[in-house]
This record gives C-alpha cells, structure tokens and sequence, in this order.
C-alpha cells in the first residue's frame, strides 16, 4: 500500500474496505482489459474514425444509448487508440472532448474546443473567455488545426443538451469551406433516442453521419464489468453473492453500468458507516434504495410542486389500490385532495395530464393509450417506472411538501380502509 501519510504515522489510517476506490469513481476510465462486452461496439467506432490513422478522412457518427451503456467510455477509448494509432504513423492528430451539458451552447461549446486545442499547442495568440461570440472562437480553432493538426476527432457528449446544433454544420463544412486543411471526424453522443428525429430536422446533408445503438447491459456482462474493479475493495471483503446480487438488481431496473458501479461503492461506504468487516447483500440492497432515490430525486428535481403532487397522486394511489395502473382522472381526483392537504391550488385536469406527459418524458412514469370499448373511447393508462414508496420518498424531500404522508402512513391507512377511494385529506 502506498503511503499517503507523508510518512508521518499520526496520520496513518488503513481502511478496512477500500483498497483502491477510486476505481469506483464516476469519472474513472478503465484500462482497456477492463472494458466489457463491448467488442462490436468498439469495432463499430473504430470503423468510423478509423481512417484517420491512415491519413485518410473519418466520418462522422451518431451514437444513440441509455445512460451507463458505455457511449461515453468507448468513445474515448477508441478515439485515443486512434490518436494514438495515427500519431505512430507521424500524422498530427487530437481528440477533443466536449461535455454539452456543461458546455450547453454554441459559444460555451467552440470556445471550450478554442482552449483545448491552444492547451495543447501552445498557439500564441490570446483567446478571451467571453466579450466575443462564436465566429471568433471557430477562427482561432480553424487556425490552430491549420498550423498543428493533420486530423481530429471531436467527441460532442449529450449533444441533446446542446441548444442548437450549428456547431455540427460548421465543422462538417470545414474543410469543403476552405476553412481548413485538417480532416475533422465528429463523434455525437446522446442518452435520448427521441434526439435522432429533431436531429434530421435541425442538419442538412453536410453532416452525413452513421448511426450506433448501444444497449442496455444485462446481467452478466454487469457482473463482469463489477468483477474487474473487485479489487477497489480489500480482499475477502466482498461476500459471497454479493455482485451477483448487485448486477441482477441493477440489470432488472436499467441496466446501467454507472448505476451498478454507483451501488457497489455506497454499499462499501455504508458498511465502512456501521463498522462492518464485510460488505454483505443487506449493505448492496440498503444501497440499491438509496442509489433508486436519489435517481428518482434527480430526474424529479426540476419538476414544478404540481408534477411531484402528481406522482405523489399516483404512487399513494397504487400504494392504497390493488392496482398498478390508473386513469388519468383517478389520479386527478387524489391529486385535488392532496393539494387541499398541502394547502396548493389545484390545476386543472388538462395541465395535470400535461405534467404526467412530461414526467413520462422523463421515464419516471410510462403512459399507455388503451382502447375502452366503443362506447367508452380510448384513455390514458399511468404506471409508476419505479417502486411508489421511493416516488414517496423522493417528493417528501421538497421542504414544501415534508408534510404529506409518508410511505407507511399510506400503508397503514390502505390496510385500515378497504375502500380504494380512502380519503387523503382525513390525514392531517
Ligand atoms: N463495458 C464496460 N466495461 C467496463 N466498465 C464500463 C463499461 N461500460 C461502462 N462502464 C463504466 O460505467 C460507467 C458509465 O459508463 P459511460 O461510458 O459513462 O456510460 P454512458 O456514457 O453511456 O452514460 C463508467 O464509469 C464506465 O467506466
Ligand atoms: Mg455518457
């Protein structure tokens, strides 16, 4: 173990779960033997880019996938192989990464790639942070490829996020536009498949691109990815079953890698809280509910009080129902109630509907349109994606709304009252 007391043994500590965590850690890029089941995908990227190492010019490519398939890691994984490829090959080439849901607009987006590649170069000429818009930004990149760059392959990550898409236009045309030499190979990454279709919309041809679909991951490959970061945790700490547990969890909510990794790291963190020795399935199913919270936390906390007291309708719906999905005029009729009991103003019903459209958006909730009989017409049906009591939960933490029944409560009430329709407002 590496000391990092500096040698002073005062502040000597051994931790006795962690080994090496920072391998569990968001942002950390695996090496390349502890990359899983990816090998097609990797293939289909290098396939795209690939040209580059042969002096010839890259194409462009799109790749679609929910979030923790792997879009991001592989994109950087096979452009720096590129790179680096095509470098040994004495062409001068860079990957540029760009995060577009920090990066969020054009501006922030060239300038962010202006800095990068003056980093690199050491290009002499200042380039101010702001006072200039976007065509300045884009003269000083044309310039730096100009004097240092054969090829580039720029990475855009949740190009979704990005709030035009012009940038894609103008490094297409770069070349064709006499703007410069360098052959420039764009990889866009979006967590949303519904991009795809405004994507057609907002680009012209110029950007004629390819398309990848990444999947989610199932269990086994979960399990794969979490055995080769084992060793983040001290030896024999990890019990049995414990990562099968945490990959067939994971594997049956979404599939996520990030997530799967996340939950493995906050079920150490929670042993090592309790002075456990050993991680154990208690510790990985603690820590599924808490990651599940706060997932959905996340995902709900920019939603107005009305779309939370609409999940809230629906979760203490189902939780006091015997079913699992509603109309959306059940739902209406408990969210009036609610309201009352948090003292809000109700909407009315058509903005209710509209606040559960966005939260299907969102995939918090799914909507499915149901035909009921020829007299009746057809009307929405309402589930929750994940278990109400963390819908409960999660909008209990809005200080404006801590006094709503909590999952228990419900509970208690739906076992006193056999009534489907119990009335909320007798809570208070
Ligand atoms: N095939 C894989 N093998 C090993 N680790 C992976 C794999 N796919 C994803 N991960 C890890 O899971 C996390 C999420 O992956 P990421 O590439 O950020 O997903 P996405 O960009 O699709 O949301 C990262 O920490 C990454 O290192
Ligand atoms: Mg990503």
């Amino acid at each position: 173990m590496s000391d990092q007391a500096g040698g002073d043994p005062l502040f000597q500590s051994h931790d006795p779960i962690f080994n090496r965590k920072e391998l569990l850690h968001v942002g950390h890029v695996p090496d390349e033997d502890r990359i899983v089941g990816r090998d097609d995908e990797i293939q289909s990227v290098a396939a795209e880019v690939g040209a580059i190492t042969r002096g010839d010019p890259p194409n462009n490519v799109m790749i679609y996938g929910k979030t923790g398939t792997g879009k991001s890691l592989i994109s950087r994984h096979v452009a720096t192989r590129a790179r680096d490829a095509a470098q040994r090959n004495d062409i001068d080439c860079s990957v540029l990464y760009v995060d577009c849901s920090e990066a969020n607009t054009e501006t922030r987006a060239t300038r962010q790639l202006a800095l990068n590649l003056k980093e690199e170069t050491g290009y002499q000429e200042h380039i101010p942070l702001r006072g200039v818009g976007t065509m300045e930004y884009y003269q000083h990149i044309w310039r730096i490829l100009d004097e240092c760059f054969d090829s580039i392959v720029v990475i855009l990550d949740e190009i979704d996020k990005l709030d035009n898409s012009n940038i894609l236009m103008q490094l297409s045309r770069a070349r064709e536009a006499q703007k410069t030499d360098a052959y420039i190979g764009v990889i866009g990454i979006s967590n949303k498949i519904q991009y795809r279709e405004t994507l057609d919309e907002r680009i012209d041809s110029s950007f004629g691109h390819r398309e990848l679909f990444f999947h989610p991951y199932d269990a086994s490959q979960l399990r794969e990815i979490m055995r080769n970061r084992e060793d983040a945790f001290q030896p024999d700490v990890l019990e049995d079953g414990t990562i099968e547990l945490c990959a067939a969890l994971a594997a049956k909510k979404h599939g996520d890698a990030r997530k799967a990794i996340e939950i493995l790291k906050e079920a150490g963190e929670l042993a090592r809280r309790t002075g456990s020795e050993i991680v154990s399935e208690d510790h990985i199913q603690q820590a599924q509910e808490v990651a599940e919270i706060n997932r959905i936390e996340e995902l709900t906390s920019g939603a107005t009080v009305h779309a939370k007291l609409a999940l809230y309708a629906l979760a203490s719906r189902i939780i006091t129902g015997d079913r699992e999905t509603y109309k959306t005029r059940e739902i209406y009729e408990r969210y009036v109630g609610i309201c009352e009991l948090v003292a809000n103003d109700p909407i009315t019903e058509n903005g209710l509907y509209r606040q559960l459209k966005e939260q299907a958006f969102l995939g918090v909730i799914e909507s499915e349109k149901t035909g009921g009989g020829r007299s009746q017409g057809s009307y929405l049906l309402h589930r929750l994606v994940t278990d109400p009591k963390h819908i409960v939960k999660a909008v209990r933490r809005d200080s404006s709304l801590e006094d709503l029944p909590t999952y228990d409560q419900l509970v208690d009430r739906s076992s006193e009252v056999q009534n489907r329709d119990v009335d909320l407002s007798s809570f208070s």
